[in-house]
């Protein structure tokens, strides 16, 4: 598998599997399929109340620890030095492991540099192999950067054809941050897998419009975690790294961004409100 060096030299997967709105009850079976399609990197979070199916798939594949690359987030109710903390511990207790590879903030809201302060103990005490951060915009991101004592390894957010996060990425280069891309595929909206240009260029390659976005991602240097409860789709979107677009049909795919996000604002007051209450 491809991997991405990470500011503290921790080496990371570019590709993995994404369990956003995997019911817990069909979370293990879900990973399970994954494991067996070759995915080692598995992006959970304390809001999707299906860690202990991660876990209980890990621990069931019989596969080294050492093997995956486990991602979690903390929630914005659990924000905070004290009460973040407490739900790392409970985290790393539904996962059934010691460590977890990297741990993310999900959302820039809560008293989220308690939380970070959190993290950065839970990193120094060997919880966790790499910090970052979910959702921050340039600004809460620069700030951030300005303000903890190391700098977070990854930021996860948006980022597909139609988003693909040019001016939050200049300020991660200065930081040193990797972006990692959440719904690579647009969640299929906007139409996203009827692409007219995705699939042109799908057909010179003998491939779909999701291997042919997860790839453009991949050699821009972003890791993807596609999700499907499906195990052809779970090989289809894993069977991307055997190909290389051509510079003209990456310049192509870069003129397909919008600039902005195609699900949210994180600017809008209602939205943050209600995601604080979600
Ligand atoms: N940090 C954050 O705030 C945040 C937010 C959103 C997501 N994420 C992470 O990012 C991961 C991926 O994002 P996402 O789940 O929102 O969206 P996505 O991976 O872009 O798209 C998933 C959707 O596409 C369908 N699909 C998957 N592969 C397909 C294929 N080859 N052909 C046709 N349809 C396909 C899936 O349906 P089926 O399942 O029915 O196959 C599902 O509806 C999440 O699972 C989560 O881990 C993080």
């Amino acid at each position: 598998m491809q991997t991405v060096n990470l500011n503290n030299g921790v080496e990371m997967p570019i590709l993995g599997y994404g369990v956003f709105l995997v019911d817990p009850k069909e979370c293990e079976r879900c990973v399970t399929d994954a494991i067996d399609t070759g995915y080692r990197l598995i992006d959970t979070a304390q809001a999707y109340y299906n860690e202990e199916g991660v876990g209980a798939a890990v621990k069931k594949s019989g596969i080294n620890r050492e093997e995956f690359f486990l991602v979690t987030k903390v929630w914005i109710t659990n924000s905070g030095e004290e009460k973040a903390a407490r739900s790392i511990d409970e985290s790393l207790k539904k996962l059934q492991t010691d460590y977890v590879d990297l741990l993310l903030i999900h959302q820039p809201f809560g008293d989220y540099y308690g939380t970070y302060r959190a993290m950065e103990k839970a990193y120094k005490d060997g919880k966790v192999r790499a910090i970052g951060v979910s959702n921050f915009f340039p600004d809460r991101y620069v700030d951030l950067c300005n303000f903890v004592e190391i700098k977070p390894m990854i930021n996860q957010m948006e980022t597909h054809v139609f988003q693909q996060q040019k001016v939050l990425r200049e300020y991660m280069n200065k930081f040193e941050t990797q972006l990692m891309s959440w719904s690579p595929m647009a969640r299929g909206e906007n139409n996203f897998f009827n692409n007219e240009i995705l699939k042109s260029i799908g057909t010179k390659y003998n491939k779909t419009v999701a291997q042919v976005a997860l790839r453009f991602l991949t050699q821009e240097n972003v890791i993807v975690i596609p999700k499907s409860t499906h195990k052809e789709r779970m090989k289809e979107n894993f069977e991307i790294l055997d190909f290389e677009l051509s510079n003209e049909d990456i310049e192509t795919m870069r003129k397909m961004d919008k600039g902005s996000s195609i699900f949210v604002n994180h600017y809008d007051p209602e939205f943050v409100q209600a995601i604080i209450n979600y």
